[in-house]
C-alpha cells in the first residue's frame, strides 16, 4: 500500500547540515513554502549542535528535538569532499588512512547514526527522510575512477540507507527513506572542481530537490533519486 505524504497539508521540517550551501537554500525554500509551518535547523553552529567529529552530539541533538516531533520531512545535507588537509585522491597511491577514516565518518557513519535516531521522529502517518548522497557513489555508474574515499563513503552511505529502508518498511511503513543526488551545485564543496562554472545555483537546486522529496510516497522508500526525480543505479 502506498502512502502519499500529505505535503498539501501543513507540515513541519528539519534540515540537518543547515549551515551548508545547499542546506541554507533548503531552509530558505522551506521557509517560503506555503504549507511549511516550521523549519528547524541543526548544524555545527546551532544549539544544540550536531558535529560528526563528536558522534555523541547526534544523541544530544535528538534528545533536544524530540519534544518538537513529529516531523513530516527531514533532510540531511552533511557531507565532505575536501578539507584544508586533503583533496580527493586522483590515484591509488594517494589513498591514506586519515582521509579514508574522515570521509567514512562524515559521509557514512554520521548520516547512518542520524537515520538511526531521527527516523524515530518522522510522523507515523507519513513522512520523508532524505539524505544527500552523490551520483559518484554509484558503483554501477563509476566510469572515471578517482575520488576513492568520497566515492566509497557515499557508496557505503547508499547501502546503509537501502538496508535501513528495508527494515523501516516494517516498523515505519508510511515513511520514505531515500538517498538524493543534488546534481552539481555551486558550493563550497564543489568550488575547487569548477563548481562555480558547471554547477547550478543553490536556490534552484534546493527548489528542485524539494519538489522531488515532496512528491515521494512510501513506495519510494529505499531508492536513490536525482534532483529531477530519476532513479539512479546503486
Ligand atoms: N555541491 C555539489 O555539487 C554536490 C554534488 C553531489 C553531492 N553533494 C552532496 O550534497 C551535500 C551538501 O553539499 P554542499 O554542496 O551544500 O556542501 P557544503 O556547502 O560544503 O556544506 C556541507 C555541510 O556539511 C557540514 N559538515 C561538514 N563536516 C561536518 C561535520 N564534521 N559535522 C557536521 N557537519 C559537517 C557543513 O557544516 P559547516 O558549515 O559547519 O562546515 C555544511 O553544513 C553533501 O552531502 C555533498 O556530498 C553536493
Amino acid at each position: 500500500m502506498q502512502t502519499m505524504t500529505t505535503f498539501t497539508k501543513p507540515f513541519c521540517a528539519l534540515v540537518i547540515g543547515a549551515s551548508g550551501t545547499i542546506g541554507q537554500s533548503l531552509v530558505k525554500a522551506l521557509d517560503a513554502h506555503p504549507n511549511c509551518t516550521q523549519v528547524l535547523q541543526l548544524s555545527r553552529h546551532t544549539q544544540p549542535a550536531i558535529d560528526y567529529h563528536d558522534l555523541a552530539t547526534i544523541q544530544t541533538a535528538f534528545d533536544n528535538l524530540k519534544e518538537q516531533a513529529p516531523f513530516q520531512l527531514i533532510i540531511n545535507t552533511i557531507g565532505v569532499l575536501h578539507t584544508q588537509q586533503w583533496m580527493p585522491e586522483k590515484r591509488l597511491k594517494d589513498l591514506n588512512e586519515v582521509q579514508l577514516k574522515d570521509q567514512f565518518l562524515i559521509n557514512a557513519i554520521g548520516p547512518a547514526l542520524t537515520i538511526q535516531q531521527f527516523s524515530q521522529l518522522i510522523d507515523s502517518q507519513g513522512g520523508v527522510f532524505a539524505t544527500l548522497s552523490a551520483k559518484v557513489g554509484s558503483i554501477e555508474d563509476n566510469r572515471l575512477g578517482g575520488w576513492y574515499s568520497y566515492r566509497s563513503s557515499k557508496a557505503a552511505l547508499n547501502m546503509l540507507i537501502k538496508t535501513a529502508a528495508i527494515e523501516l518498511k516494517r516498523t515505519k511503513p508510511n515513511m520514505a527513506l531515500v538517498a538524493i543526488h543534488p546534481g552539481t551545485v555551486k558550493s563550497t564543496l564543489s568550488q575547487p572542481f569548477r563548481g562555480d562554472e558547471i554547477g547550478r545555483d543553490p536556490d534552484q537546486a534546493a527548489n528542485e530537490i524539494l519538489s522531488v522529496v515532496l512528491s515521494l510516497t512510501s513506495a519510494d522508500t529505499g531508492t536513490f533519486k536525482t534532483y529531477n526525480g530519476e532513479n539512479l543505479p546503486w
